[in-house]
């Protein structure tokens, strides 16, 4: 597939995905979606691919759904399209995709660096769902998601009145994971994404699978989960290899099995 609205890096088992429409701030269209679900499937699927970055430019990581695309759709249209459905490709993916956010993450913006499994931010991201200000509400998980990251009062506020919230309050709340000067966020979260796909990757996906199951379930079955986890990770090569690396004071050589 030839992509017109994303570009693509991929080095040291890193693939770099940055949203690519600077004329309108990255807004979200249907092909821009299309596009980073077929690149995302095809990370899933390489075996040489560990960790996923997902960036926009310095203005903006996404200014939100396409509104020149939205406008004139009809319920019948949305609702047999289901055009939503093609938008948490992200959220399902197995293997962690990092947000590197600068400028504006916002609507649908904010919601995509939220099915992310973490988001940097640069100095510069502002973060927000402004979609009550369109007479709409947030439409791709973000009442949902907000309300699990920042808590409800101040998801409340931000879904209610649109208002917008700059980095430090965005990691003062838990939002984002940390802030890195604008100058430095894509290499920090290619730094972070090397030493993650560096790991062993059946570590490093059922870590993940472990934290996103403490959205879905009861304490008790979550801890019973990510035991039968632990114990079966003792039938990978690479259990053995990295205690061994330890015991023996070398760096362990992961093989992903
Ligand atoms: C379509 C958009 C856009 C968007 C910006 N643009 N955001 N086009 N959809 N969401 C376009 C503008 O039309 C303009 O192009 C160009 O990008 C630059 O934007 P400006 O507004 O001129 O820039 P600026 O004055 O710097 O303001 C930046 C901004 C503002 C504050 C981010 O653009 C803005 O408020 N954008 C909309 C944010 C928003 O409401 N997002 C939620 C969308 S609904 P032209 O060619 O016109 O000059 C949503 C629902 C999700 O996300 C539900 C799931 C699908």
């Amino acid at each position: 597939m030839d992509y017109e609205t994303i570009e693509i890096e991929t080095h040291d088992r890193v693939a770099l995905l940055r949203l690519n429409r600077p004329r309108a701030l990255n807004a979200l269209n249907a092909r821009l979606i299309g596009e980073v679900a077929d690149a995302l499937a095809r990370f899933e699927a390489d075996p040489q691919i560990g960790c996923v970055v997902l960036t926009g430019s310095a203005e903006a990581f996404a200014a939100g759904a396409d509104i020149k695309e939205l406008r004139d759709k009809t319920v019948a249209e949305a609702y047999l399209d289901d055009f939503l459905a093609r938008w948490d490709g992200v959220a399902r993916a197995r293997k962690p995709v990092i947000a590197a956010v600068a400028g504006y993450a916002l609507g649908g913006g904010c919601e995509l660096a939220m099915m992310c499994d973490f988001i940097l931010a640069a100095d510069t991201a502002k973060f927000g769902q402004p979609e009550i200000k369109l007479g709409v509400i947030p439409g791709s998980g973000g009442t949902q998601r907000l309300v699990r990251s920042i808590g409800k009062s101040k998801a409340m506020e931000l879904v209610l009145t649109g208002r917008l919230m700059g980095a430090e309050e965005a990691e003062r709340c838990g939002l984002v994971a940390r802030i890195v000067p604008a100058d430095k966020l894509v290499d920090e979260a290619l730094k972070s994404a090397r030493t993650i796909a560096a790991l062993s990757l059946p570590a490093v996906l059922m870590a993940k699978e472990a934290v996103e199951r403490a959205y879905e379930t009861p304490l008790s079955e979550g801890v019973r989960f990510e035991r039968r986890l632990f114990y079966s990770l003792f039938a990978t090569h690479d259990q053995k290899e990295g205690m061994t690396a330890f015991i023996e004071k070398r760096p362990p050589k992961f093989e992903h099995r």
